[in-house]
């Protein structure tokens, strides 16, 4: 049986600090930026504040390749600063969840400079060494940002595993002192008054290579239930799992309510909606919304009672949803207020990634010279390679590359968007003049206030939280539409994904019913007819 906990009703805001907000014109955004901005959170009404990696690394991965655990990236400030930082987001209400990545590490960690020393080395079988087979790569295992995902090392003639990029060598889970560091690293952090952890591909940490298996491998709960107990275990923390390959019922493990694993995994399903099936991400296919409800209802009541899941539209390797799956041009925003309102009566703890909640949008560099992403890049020059046109790989760019979100936030129509003084270390998107923070704020129409809304409106309805959902007007190619329901209480969601009107008709049983708008993006309402990207949340009686 599902107790209740915190996080439930909580709704999460993810920063990718970066792109964030520069206190110091140095063009990197920073702690003490975050710190600034506090307000213009809190006062979206959220609860938790997600950090993407704020640690020491050479950022080749922007902060995914750690090559200190215990310090804080220069650039972003000091361990002052983020104390700061924890007190006063707590002052506000807000708790603070860090971004654990244990799979790897940078290869400039201390552990990783002393194993390559020597195959003897005390720190050798902290990482994953295999002898070439026949002068070559031990097998064909490929690395997510392109080739193999093995490195030769010409000093100790061994190959290194990496499944990111070669600056980021995969740790030995099966050592039992890489999982006591990693177990001594996140008691470091608990201790500092954070309220748990991001955990950066949790699923591969039980990889086994050999065998060709990167997640969900043997051994990975073995390890999950650990740390657990030796870390957040008892402790009433939020911890998600980022887990590309679980399914419903790997998911129940994973989020036991016993309370053994984790709070809540994110569902990702969703995203390879819009991927030729069985290819990479770069190839195109365009969503059907009839697979996006298929999937999205599976998840919406696969787990209930026995586990809990956290929801994303956007985070910093998606593309902006608006463009993505909306439109970015006249509807951008009523699209995003539809967007918002799809996932926000949605079943799980919603998260909100930075910029999300003001419609921003994805972004067109001119040429490859103007992207930072190491995925993006080696996917570049992979493709060009094998003989893809530039054109073909710009538009996969254009569409699914992890740069589309890391683009500054755009605070103001002041150069730069009002996100640094000094030169950004990402360009801007030059739609900065026309979407920015300051425009919205005090705009009750624009979308950060709809986000505003709908989130206290979450907050007021316990159905919203624990009711049951169900998917309603299943054969619509158009329209989204489900109720959720919780003893006498019952809430409609109904949402048309079509950029022109649709007519509806609601099942019998509903239409009688008496029924009180609480939040929609359109200023007048026609019976029976949603217009272009429409979306309502009825109360119904
Ligand atoms: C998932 C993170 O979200 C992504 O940004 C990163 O590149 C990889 N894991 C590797 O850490």
């Amino acid at each position: 049986m599902l107790q209740k906990k915190w996080w439930h009703r909580s709704v999460v805001y993810q920063i990718y600090p970066r792109s964030f907000y520069d206190s110091n014109g140095d063009g990197i955004g920073d702690l003490r930026g975050i710190i600034q901005k506090l307000d213009y959170i809190a006062n979206l009404g959220v609860d938790v504040i997600w950090l993407c990696p704020i640690f020491r690394s050479p950022n080749d991965d922007n902060g995914y390749d750690i090559s200190d655990y215990k310090s804080i990236m220069p650039e972003f400030g000091s361990m002052e600063d983020l104390e700061e930082l924890i007190r006063k987001a707590n002052d506000r209400n807000i708790k603070i969840l860090l971004d654990l990545v244990p799979n790897h590490t940078s290869d400039e960690h201390a552990w990783f400079v002393e194993a390559r020393k020597s195959r003897d080395n005390e720190y050798r079988d902290y990482y994953i060494w295999r002898d070439p087979v026949d002068g070559h790569e031990p097998n064909d295992l490929k690395s997510t940002f392109s080739g193999s995902a093995w490195e030769y090392d010409q000093a100790t003639g061994q190959y290194y595993l990496h499944l990111f990029s070669k600056k980021q060598p995969d740790l030995n889970w099966e050592n039992p002192r890489v999982r006591n560091e990693m177990y001594d690293i996140m008691n470091f952090w608990l201790d500092k008054g954070i309220a748990g952890f991001r955990i950066d591909v949790i699923e591969m940490i039980g990889k086994k290579p050999d065998e060709k298996i990167t997640t969900n491998g043997p051994r990975l709960h073995e390890y999950i239930r650990e740390m657990n107990q030796r870390t957040f275990g008892k402790k009433e923390l939020l911890t998600v799992g980022e887990c590309w390959d679980a399914d419903p019922e790997i998911a129940k493990i994973y989020t036991n309510p016993d309370g053994s694993e984790l709070s809540m995994i994110f569902q990702f399903e969703h995203f390879i909606l819009d991927q030729v099936q069985g290819k990479e991400k770069w190839d195109l296919r365009p969503l059907n919304l009839l697979e996006l409800k298929k999937v999205l209802s599976k998840w919406q009541t696969a787990l209930k009672d026995s586990g809990w899941i956290g929801l994303c539209l956007n985070n910093h390797d998606l593309p902006r949803i608006v463009s993505r799956w909306g439109n970015d041009g006249v509807y951008r925003e009523v699209c995003a207020k539809m967007f918002a309102t799809l996932l926000y009566g949605m079943w799980g703890t919603p998260f909100i990634y930075q910029g999300e909640e003001l419609g921003m949008t994805n972004v067109k560099f001119p040429s490859i010279d103007y992207y930072k992403d190491v995925e993006t890049i080696n996917l570049y020059h992979d493709r060009l390679a094998k003989g893809y046109s530039e054109e073909e790989i710009m538009n996969s760019i254009y569409a699914k590359g992890r740069d589309n979100a890391r683009t500054p936030m755009q605070w103001s129509d002041d150069i730069n968007g009002g996100f640094t003084t000094g030169r950004p270390w990402i360009g801007v998107n030059p739609n900065y003049t026309t979407i920015n923070a300051m425009s919205q704020i005090n705009d009750s129409n624009s979308i950060y206030n709809y986000y505003k809304k709908i989130i206290a409106i979450r907050k007021q309805k316990d159905v919203l939280i624990y009711g049951e959902y169900q998917l309603i007007l299943e054969d619509d190619e158009n329209i989204f539409a489900y109720l959720r329901k919780l003893d006498n209480d019952m809430i409609l969601v109904i949402c048309n994904f079509a950029d022109k009107p649709v007519e509806y008709q609601l099942p019998e049983e509903l239409d009688s019913l008496k029924k009180e708008l609480l939040i929609g993006n359109y200023p007048d309402i026609f019976e029976a007819c949603l217009q272009p990207y429409e979306a309502r949340m009825y109360q119904i009686f």
